[in-house]
């Protein structure tokens, strides 16, 4: 397993960045400025993009392995690089999610805690309703990590 910086043409993974955040409008307010990992096995399997978030605090803006992927061990994987890489330089890693069942027990399972929300985030700023689930995401719920 190998997890590589991408500097141009993040877009490329575009299917995979449109997993966790399926509007591409929302996408493109970070992919610029975020930094980007791939993680390869035999093959693309998953990505991430961290931002920072300011006053020493780095926020994970997508992270997504592809669907037949997960359940593998590989989100952990990126998670556990990104603490690894990103320990001394920044106090807390943050992350903001629905109130979903398919992400917060992942988060929760990485040593993320709630933090705190943001109400009406999903309705607000995205076009059409999100369902995971079968469930409405209406806040944002962040989750936060020391490091
Ligand atoms: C969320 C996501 C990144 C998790 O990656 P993954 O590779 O499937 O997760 P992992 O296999 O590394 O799981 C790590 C741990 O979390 C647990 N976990 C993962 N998803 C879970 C779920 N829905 N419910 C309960 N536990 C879960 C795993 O069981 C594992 O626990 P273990 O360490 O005790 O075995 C992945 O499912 C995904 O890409 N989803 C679609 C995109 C998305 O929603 N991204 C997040 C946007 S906020």
């Amino acid at each position: 397993m190998e997890i590589k910086v991408i500097t141009e043409n993040k877009k490329q993974f575009l299917s995979l960045l449109l997993l966790a955040d399926e509007q591409e409008d929302m996408i493109d307010k970070y992919i610029t400025d975020g930094t980007m990992y791939v993680l390869e096995d035999n093959g693309v399997k998953g990505e991430c993009v961290v931002i920072d978030a300011g006053n020493r605090v780095l926020e994970i803006k997508n992270i997504a392995i592809r669907p037949d992927c997960q359940g593998k061990g590989y989100g952990k994987a990126l998670i556990d690089f990104i603490v690894r890489k990103y320990k001394g330089e920044y106090s807390v890693l943050q992350v903001g999610t629905g109130e979903s069942p398919l992400t917060i027990p992942f988060y929760e399972k990485c040593g993320f805690v709630r933090s705190h929300s943001i109400k009406n985030f999903f309705t607000d700023n995205y076009d059409q309703p999100i369902y995971e689930s079968g469930i409405q995401l209406v806040d944002m719920i962040y989750l936060k990590r020391n490091l």
